[in-house]
C-alpha cells in the first residue's frame, strides 16, 4: 500500500471519531506502540538503503500531517462537547429574589452587644454568673436577710432546697468578689426572673450588671462612668441626673436618669412629659456587701450599677409591649435588620 492510500485512510478514521473517547482510541491505533506510524517504521528496516531517506521522510510528513487532524478533531469535539452540555443544563435565572431570607439580630442581644463592647473597650470583663441561685447569694450576702422586706421588691421563684432563679445579677457580684481579689471591673449580662407579667413586665427578662472595686472609688466615679455609657447609647447630648433610692447593697443608692433622647428633655411621649427616663438602679457597694466576700471596706470601695437590657431596647426601638419581644414572629424581629 502507498503512503497516500495509508494517509487517507488514517485520515477518515480520525475524522469519522463521534466521540473524544472513540478518537483517543483511534489516536492510539496510529501514534500508539502497534499503531501504523510504528509499523511503518519498523518496515523500513526493509527498504533499501538508497531509498531509505526519502522513506524516512515520507513517513515522517504522514505523521506530521495526521497530527494536525488529530488536533483539529479534538478541538472540534470538545467545542460540541461544551454546546451539548450548555444546551441540556437549563438554568432558571428567574427566580424570585424575594424567597431569600436575610436574618435580623433581636432587639435585646442587639443592646446587649453594644454595651457589651462599650464596657469592655472600657476594661471591664464579662462575667458569666449562674441563673439558678441559692438564697445566699441573690439575697443574704447581698445584705437581704430571710425577713427583710427589700424581698418584697423582688417576687422570686423558689424551686425548693433552698434553690432559686436568681431575680437581679446582683449575685453574680458576691460570686466574683468571693473568688477574686480587688481592682476589680466586670459586667454580668445575663436573664432574671421575677413573678410579674403586664406589659411592660415580663417574668424573664435581662440584666447587665457592673461592678467596679479598688482604693479611692467614689461616687464620682460611678458618674462619670454611667455618664459615659449613656452618652454612648443615647446620643452625645445625653445628661444624666441621680435620685437618691435604695436597695440593700448599695450605700448611698441611687436611681439613675437620662434625659429623654427624644425630646432632649421638653416633654413628650417617651418620656411621659418629663424630660428624663429611668434607666438604672446603682450606689455604691455596701461595706457589708464587701465584708460578706472578705474584702476590707477600710481598704477598699466600689461602686455598682444594673439596668434592664429590655427595658433600654423598648425605649430606643420605641415598643411599647413587652410580649412582641417573646413571642418570636418574624414579623417583629425583621424590623430590626
Ligand atoms: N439589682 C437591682 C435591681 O434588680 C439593681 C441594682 C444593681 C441596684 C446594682 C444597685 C446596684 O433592681
Amino acid at each position: 500500500m502507498d503512503y497516500n492510500d495509508i494517509l487517507a485512510q488514517a485520515n477518515d478514521k480520525l475524522v469519522s471519531a463521534r466521540s473524544e473517547r472513540e478518537l483517543a482510541e483511534i489516536k492510539a491505533s496510529i501514534f500508539g506502540k502497534n499503531g501504523t506510524i510504528t509499523e511503518l517504521m519498523k518496515k523500513l528496516k526493509d527498504v533499501p538503503p538508497e531509498q531509505k531517506p526519502q522513506a524516512g521522510k515520507a513517513i515522517n510528513d504522514l505523521r506530521v500531517k495526521l497530527a494536525e487532524t488529530c488536533e483539529q478533531k479534538e478541538k472540534q469535539l470538545h467545542r460540541e462537547k461544551i454546546e451539548q452540555a450548555l444546551a441540556s443544563e437549563n438554568l432558571d435565572l428567574s427566580i424570585d429574589k424575594c424567597c431569600a431570607h436575610v436574618g435580623a439580630i433581636h432587639p435585646i442581644n442587639q443592646i446587649r452587644k453594644k454595651l457589651t463592647d462599650y464596657f469592655v473597650g472600657n476594661g471591664y470583663i464579662v462575667y458569666d454568673s449562674p441563673e439558678i441561685e441559692t438564697d445566699y447569694y441573690n439575697f443574704q450576702a447581698l445584705n437581704i436577710p430571710p425577713d427583710h422586706p427589700a424581698r418584697d421588691m423582688q417576687d422570686t421563684f423558689f424551686i425548693g432546697n433552698g434553690m432559686l432563679l436568681r431575680s437581679q445579677t446582683s449575685a453574680g457580684q458576691i460570686r466574683l468578689m468571693e473568688k477574686h481579689k480587688p481592682p476589680l471591673k466586670m459586667i454580668c449580662p445575663g436573664r432574671v426572673f421575677r413573678n410579674d407579667d403586664d406589659s411592660t413586665h415580663s417574668p424573664v427578662f435581662h440584666q447587665m450588671e457592673g461592678l467596679v472595686v479598688d482604693k479611692n472609688v467614689t461616687l464620682c466615679d460611678l458618674k462619670g462612668a454611667l455618664e459615659g455609657f449613656a452618652k454612648f447609647i443615647f446620643g452625645g447630648q445625653t445628661a444624666i441626673r441621680f435620685r437618691p433610692s435604695y436597695f440593700p447593697f448599695t450605700e448611698p443608692s441611687v436611681e439613675v436618669d437620662v434625659s429623654c433622647f427624644n425630646c432632649h428633655g421638653k416633654g413628650c411621649r417617651v418620656c411621659k412629659n418629663t424630660g428624663w427616663i429611668e434607666i438604672l438602679g446603682a450606689g455604691m457597694v455596701n461595706r457589708k456587701v464587701l465584708e460578706n466576700c472578705g474584702i476590707d471596706p477600710n481598704e477598699y470601695h466600689g461602686f455598682a450599677f444594673g439596668m434592664g437590657l429590655d427595658r433600654i431596647a423598648m425605649i430606643q426601638c420605641s415598643i411599647d409591649d413587652i410580649k412582641l419581644m417573646w413571642e418570636n414572629d418574624v414579623r417583629f424581629i425583621r424590623q430590626f435588620r
